[in-house]
């Protein structure tokens, strides 16, 4: 493990310009991005489709040159230093990228061995306990479920304990149960005092996750705080009071016996399970 660099945020990015060439023209994704993250945090990157999140952290995690600016990972910089900004991280990339023909087990112990790790064994037996794929250890990947696989992904990514992980739309296509046992895996690590930047389309995953949340749009970090800060943003809430109806995500939970803490409670009482909420003023 690359050792920690002295104080400063855990990533910084200044002035960071990207274009790409479609059809002769200049595609401009990152027309000047600024953000830092600190040491320890969940950081949200919002952006929608084609907002250029994945191109950023792609030139984070030193895959992509940018044109312009500069960006330092656990005080590396990306472009002179890609050694070592590579040692500090982990990328979990958009596309699940395990082997399907491995087991689960097979797959971690490979990356473990591949970093050059004593214990390999171990390492992937106390992953698999981390992220419940005990019971499905021995199973070939291609018969696992979308969470199954991407819990994988991030276990995978988890070895060698980097300081500075990137999933990059860690719950995309995945059903609200899976959403929220990687979103409990995702705690987890910040727990542990790993940095994560993440990227969503997802807001309430962000707003669920990220200490700090920032929204790239057109090229540029458009807003940049905490929930309550980019709250503020927005004219006072006008008081309104409704009657909470349960959303489709709570209804679709609560009568699959899901407890919302990455673990399935096994209720099978229906409705009843539904938590009592009140409706917040908008
Ligand atoms: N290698 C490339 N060559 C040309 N254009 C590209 C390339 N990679 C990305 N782009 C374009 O750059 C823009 C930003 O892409 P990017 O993948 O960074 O967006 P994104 O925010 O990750 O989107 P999504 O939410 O769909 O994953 C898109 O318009 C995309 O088509
Ligand atoms: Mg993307």
């Amino acid at each position: 493990m690359t050792a920690r660099t002295t104080s400063g945020p855990a990533i910084r990015v200044q002035g960071l310009e990207k274009s790409y060439k479609q059809k002769k023209q200049q595609l401009r994704v990152l027309r000047g991005v600024d953000f830092e993250v600190a040491r320890g945090s969940i950081f949200g990157l919002l952006g929608s489709n084609g907002a250029g999140k994945t191109t950023a952290v792609n030139i984070l995690s030193t895959l992509l040159k940018p044109d312009a600016g500069t960006a330092t990972v656990n005080g590396f910089d990306v472009a002179a230093q890609g050694a070592q900004v590579r040692e500090s991280i982990s990328l979990t990339g958009q596309f699940a990228a395990v082997d399907e023909i491995l087991t689960g087990r097979e797959n971690l112990v490979l990356v473990a061995r591949l970093r050059r790790l004593k214990g390999a064994g171990q390492i992937a037996d106390d992953l698999l306990a981390r992220f419940q794929l005990t019971d499905a250890a021995g199973r070939r990947v291609a018969t696992y479920s979308g969470g199954m696989r991407r819990r994988l992904d991030i276990a995978m990514s988890l070895i060698g304990n980097p300081l500075v992980i990137f999933l990059d739309e860690p719950t995309t296509g995945l059903d609200p149960e899976s959403r929220l046992e990687v979103h409990h895996s995702v705690k987890q690590l910040a727990r542990r005092g790993t940095t994560v930047l993440l990227t969503t389309q997802y807001l309430d995953e962000a707003e669920q996750l990220a200490d700090r949340i920032a929204i790239l749009h057109q090229g540029r970090i458009i807003a940049n705080g905490t929930l309550a800060e980019l709250k503020q943003l927005l004219p006072p809430a006008q008081v309104e009071y409704v009657e909470k109806q349960p959303s489709l995500e709570e209804v679709f939970l609560a009568i699959t016996g899901h407890d919302g803490n990455g673990s399935n409670n096994g209720s099978d009482s229906g409705l009843a399970t539904t938590p009592p909420t009140t409706k917040e003023p908008r």
